[in-house]
């Protein structure tokens, strides 16, 4: 079997240690890596920790080993190439074609997808001359990360952090997984949300559902490997950030409501697949509910909430938006999907049939996808994953 050959390229920044264990990852799971550190980031991690853990040595300069021409040959013959971290200056020297050192000169002969994992200050983050460079990385076909949100160097927080090498890892398998395939979901912002709300009854109680995220999860994951801009809005989960993603949590069917118009006011799609509750409890008691000795629990009036995918298929943000939902059953699936398609006014159902296991919480699914053009789209079991390919298949057909 074809074992995949990825470059690891690794710019000088403190996240330089993180990327020891992505490159783990890749060799625990059969992938063939070199590493290709920057001058700088050998001040971080040395060359032998890069050599000891790949099996092989470090490609650190152009001018080592001319005769195998390794400026051309490293980036022509990788499948992947993942920079994890790559700094503002790594990524400034991408966006401009620079080509001074061994990372930077595969960067320009690699023909396969490549995937930077950003990390750096907030403010270096978000200043013009970073995101213009990161527009344009995106607009020539890269897959740029999007940083993680949480404790940076020193005291401060911010975005910017390196996503957990977990993540990076599963976004590469991932854009691996599509083996070259175009990214069909470039310069797109996707909207998933994902979970299943909670309605409180009083601080301690609330009404709820049993959805795990896993689709959605998997949903937001998937677009990310094929070039999206994806916002999660994650509804009581428990599942780890992918990485790449503006994650949004949120609890209650009023802030999934929210965040998904906020979220969909520039998005190009947005799917619903959280299991949003129905009723919320009509009143909200500020202490705990007691049970009063000898005497019946008083009954629990209910009201219903707004249906956030009829608003968001009824005023789209823009003509060309596509709304995608999802529709679980436990009988006669197809028949009331077809109608719940025309009641939400959506233009995707993912319509499955629910219950004895199936769908909930589990790793596998299977469905059929309803199109408000009378298209049915058999899905066939498998994992969530190869779910959410199908849909945004049909997604970026629409989307052209
Ligand atoms: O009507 P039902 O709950 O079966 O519809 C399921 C679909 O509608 C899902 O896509 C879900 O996310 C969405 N939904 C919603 N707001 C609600 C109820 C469901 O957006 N209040």
């Amino acid at each position: 079997m074809h074992q995949p050959r990825v470059v690891l390229g690794v710019s000088g920044g403190i996240a330089a240690y993180k990327a020891c264990e992505l490159l783990r990852r890749f060799t625990e799971s059969g992938h063939q890596v070199t590493v290709v550190p920057t001058a700088a980031s050998l001040h971080f991690v040395g060359e032998a920790t890069w050599a000891a853990l790949s099996g092989r040595p470090a490609a650190t300069e152009t001018w080592e080993r001319v005769h195998e021409v390794p400026h051309v040959r490293i980036g022509q013959q990788a499948d992947l190439v993942v920079v994890a971290p790559a700094t503002a200056d790594l990524l400034a020297k991408a966006a401009h074609g620079l080509a001074d050192d061994l990372l930077t000169n595969t960067l320009l002969t690699a023909r396969c997808p490549v995937v930077f994992a950003p990390a750096m200050h907030t403010e270096m983050w978000e200043h013009p001359a970073t995101q213009e460079n990161v527009a344009t990385l995106r607009r020539r076909g890269a897959i740029v990360l999007e940083p993680a949100v949480g404790r940076l160097t020193g005291v401060d927080t911010g975005k910017g952090r390196l996503p957990d090498p977990g993540a990076i890892f599963e976004a590469c398998r991932l854009v691996l997984a599509r083996g070259g395939l175009p990214l069909d979901l470039a310069g797109r912002h996707v909207v998933v949300s994902g979970g299943g709300t909670r309605e409180p009854l009083d601080p301690v109680r609330f009404l709820g559902n049993i959805s795990s995220g896993k689709q959605g999860y998997a949903l937001a994951a998937t677009a990310a490997a094929r070039g999206a801009r994806v916002t999660l809005l994650a509804a009581n989960t428990e599942l780890p950030d992918p990485a790449g993603v503006d994650v949004v949590k949120v609890s209650t069917a009023l802030q999934l409501r929210e965040a998904a118009l906020a979220a969909a006011a520039d998005a190009d799609v947005v799917v619903m697949a959280a299991a949003v509750a129905d009723f919320r409890p009509a009143e909200y008691a500020a202490v705990k509910i007691k049970k009063v000795e000898g005497a019946e629990p008083a009954p629990v009036a209910l009201v219903r909430n707004p249906d956030i995918l009829a608003e968001l298929s009824a005023h789209r943000a823009s003509a060309a938006q596509l709304v995608v939902g999802f529709a679980a059953e436990t009988d006669h699936a197809l028949e009331h999907g077809r109608a719940k398609l025309t009641r939400k006014g959506c233009d995707l159902l993912v319509v499955n049939e629910v219950g004895a296991g199936r769908a909930f919480g589990a790793d596998t699914n299977e469905a059929v996808i309803l199109g408000s053009d009378g298209s049915e789209t058999v899905v066939p079991h498998g994992p969530k994953e190869a779910l959410a390919d199908i849909l945004w298949d049909l997604v970026a057909q629409r989307l052209k």
